[in-house]
């Protein structure tokens, strides 16, 4: 019993857009399609709302794994949000590696309102990628272990 309790459980943090990508998520949910529960959504209005500094963060406050989930590039509400963001995480992925976190830690991708499976698919590589990877202790700040 004590083996089950202490199984490593990943906490993955996903940053989605309102527009398409939680609308994925919302899809997915009322399609049945299942997803680790693991995955903490956090929806934003933008994926360029999302600063690379929240990623890290997340990373900081215990997260393993974060990605970044946005309308398909041409599809923005806002028109050119994703391009920037893009653009930053392309950045913050060269930060990664001079840290020392591994990039497969984070991840972008494009996933629409219509798009519930490939939402659920998304998560489910995702999580099994991490799980992979184990616990991120990089940036673990002890003082939020609590
Ligand atoms: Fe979805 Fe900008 S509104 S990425």
């Amino acid at each position: 019993m004590q083996e089950i309790n202490e199984k490593y459980e990943p906490l993955i943090v996903a940053f989605c857009c309102n527009w398409c990508s939680y609308a994925g998520a919302d899809l997915a949910g009322s399609s049945r399609l299942s997803y680790p529960a693991n995955v903490k959504i956090i929806r934003v209005p933008c994926s360029c709302r999302v600063n690379p500094m929240f990623i890290l963060k997340a990373f900081q406050r215990g997260a393993d794994g974060v990605i970044l989930c946005g309308c398909h590039p041409g599809d923005c509400h806002y028109t050119t949000g994703n391009y920037y963001a893009r653009r930053r995480m392309t950045m913050l992925f060269d930060m990664l590696d001079y840290l020392g976190i591994e990039r497969e830690r984070t991840r972008v991708e494009w996933v629409s309102a219509a798009e519930g499976n490939r939402f659920a698919a998304v998560m489910n590589d995702f999580a099994a990628k991490i799980n992979e990877l184990g616990e991120n202790k990089r940036l673990e700040d002890l003082r939020c272990k609590n």
